[in-house]
């Protein structure tokens, strides 16, 4: 018989029919007339139940049953009275195909903790909780690619070794050939990449945006999807040095068009959620309020479903950063009526804390930040008349704060050059980025969504190395 998963024999109604189910087993209970085998083979949140009339097998099988033990089960299809399921198996024959010893098996038939499984993330997928995470993960990949192409996008592949710093901001982390213990030294003693098998520095991309904006200037709309490296030592639960990034670049749109279709992009992707992953959410949300339990009313967060259809159901606010410091510094965000960091007025950069108290406190809905002084955003950001500030765009969302990064870009020639020079970019090794604006140049716009930011706020999660396969941080490497 052919293996049927267990999503689609949960949905069965061919009660009597015969079916080969194979998965790993989470647990083991009964008696010396019949055991209850709970097998998960990962194709959904839910377990199905084997029930083994135990007479039947040899004691010494049953025995290699334990948790996370690998069965294959042939047996008949019944309808459920007990098991929380419509649907389980009465087994007629089983063979165990990779036994688990028990004693040395990290995962354990109980509920363990977040950091436990961090250190055992070549394992954590078969919890529950990784398991729905692996899956919404895949729904929103699949979502974003559906989302762009239905409107006629197309998804450019750009470089992950580069030579250029997108954002500026030198968080790079290099890439050479040359043996590191023996650099090869000019004669002033800096290393000397031109013995380098790209002849000058190179390093892995901070962004595709820059070579996304080759692309939007030719073919119209376009977006890459990749993976995109910060080599900045921050250990919070928001930052990893390996992350996902979207980043649409569009011809023809400036800073409202591209706010509309910000908005318009998290809320197809948070309601395909809905429509796709319920039963993973419902999981995660009761989850989220074990968790919570403890925690006193007023620092509880949003039911996550409900937090979810929150988002959907509401315009985001959008709002000019003068504004929005304006907001902050009348603001009471505690008892003690204070910031950790103080916002001291035009020219301060926001932190997580006061994107959350806007959004979470002020607003009680997404917001959107556009007009940020120039001096803590990136070079080619349109600048505006008042000679202070860039046409940028901040999403900031619930529980996550900066979940989306954007901007109208600077088209015209002269500005992003005279920019460039004022904050030391040179100007002469982005020729090739320079020749859009001296070829052809239009309005255009374009951001980056954060993928885990978004799998952090769509899981209900609250750190991100939970909602990627392998982080990498300072402190996550190993494999
Ligand atoms: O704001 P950022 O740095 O913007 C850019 O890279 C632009 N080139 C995007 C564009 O306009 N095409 O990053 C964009 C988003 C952030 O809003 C955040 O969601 C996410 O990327 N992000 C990170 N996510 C995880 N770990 C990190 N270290 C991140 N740094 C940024
Ligand atoms: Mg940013």
């Amino acid at each position: 018989i052919r293996r049927t998963k267990i999503v689609e024999l949960l949905k069965s109604t061919e009660f009597g029919k015969q079916a080969n189910v194979k998965g790993w087993v989470r647990t083991k209970r009964g008696n010396k007339q019949v055991n209850f085998i709970a097998l998960n083979d990962g194709s959904c949140i839910h377990n199905i139940q084997i029930v083994v009339d135990v007479p039947n097998f040899d004691e010494a099988l049953l025995k290699r049953i334990t948790t996370g033990a690998a069965v294959s089960i042939n047996g008949e299809i019944t309808e459920s009275t007990g098991s929380g399921q419509k649907v389980e198996i009465m087994a007629k024959e089983i063979e165990v195909m990779g036994d688990c010893d028990p004693e040395k098996y990290p995962i354990q038939p109980k509920k363990h903790t977040l950091e436990f499984l961090r250190e055992n993330a070549h394992l954590r997928y078969r919890t529950n909780t990784f398991g729905a995470i692996a899956r919404i993960r895949h729904a929103m990949i699949f979502a974003v690619h559906e989302f762009y192409t239905k409107k006629g996008f197309v998804n450019i592949h750009t470089p992950i070794i580069t030579a250029s710093d997108a954002e500026g901001a030198g968080e790079m982390f290099k890439v050479t050939t040359l043996d590191y213990d023996n650099m090869p030294r000019t004669e002033e003693g800096a290393i000397d990449y031109s013995q380098d098998f790209f002849g000058k520095a190179t390093n892995l991309t901070v962004s595709g945006q820059l070579e996304g904006e080759l692309a939007a200037l030719a073919m119209g709309e376009i977006y890459t999807f990749g993976p995109t490296f910060r080599a900045e030592n921050s250990n919070t639960s928001r930052h990893l040095a390996e992350f996902w990034m979207i980043e649409p670049e569009m011809a023809f749109y400036d800073l409202d068009d591209n706010m509309d279709l910000a908005e318009e992009f998290l809320k197809y992707l948070i309601k395909y959620a809905l429509d796709n992953c319920m039963d993973d959410l419902e999981f995660l949300s009761k989850r989220l309020q074990e968790e919570e339990k403890n925690k006193k009313a007023d620092e509880r967060s949003m039911e996550l479903i409900e937090k979810l259809q929150f988002v959907l159901a509401n315009d985001f606010i959008r709002l000019p950063y003068t504004e929005a410091i304006e907001v902050l510094k009348n603001s009471k965000p505690n008892k003690k009526g204070k910031f950790k960091y103080p916002i001291d007025g035009f020219g301060s950069d926001l932190q997580s804390e006061h994107e959350r108290y806007l959004v979470e406190k002020h607003f009680k809905k997404p917001v959107i930040l556009t007009d940020y002084p120039k001096d803590i955003k990136a070079f080619y950001m349109k600048q505006n008349d008042d000679g202070k500030t860039v046409r940028a765009m901040d999403v900031l969302f619930p529980q996550i704060g900066e979940i989306i990064g954007g901007s109208q870009r600077e088209e015209d020639y002269d500005k992003l050059v005279y920019r460039m020079e004022e904050m030391d970019i040179p100007a002469e090794e982005m020729w090739w980025y320079l020749d859009t604006r001296r070829f052809g140049s239009v309005v255009h716009s374009g951001f980056g969504l954060g993928f885990e930011r978004l799998m952090l706020f769509v899981t209900g999660m609250g750190n991100i190395r939970d909602v990627i396969p392998f982080p990498r941080t300072p402190k996550t490497a190993e494999f």
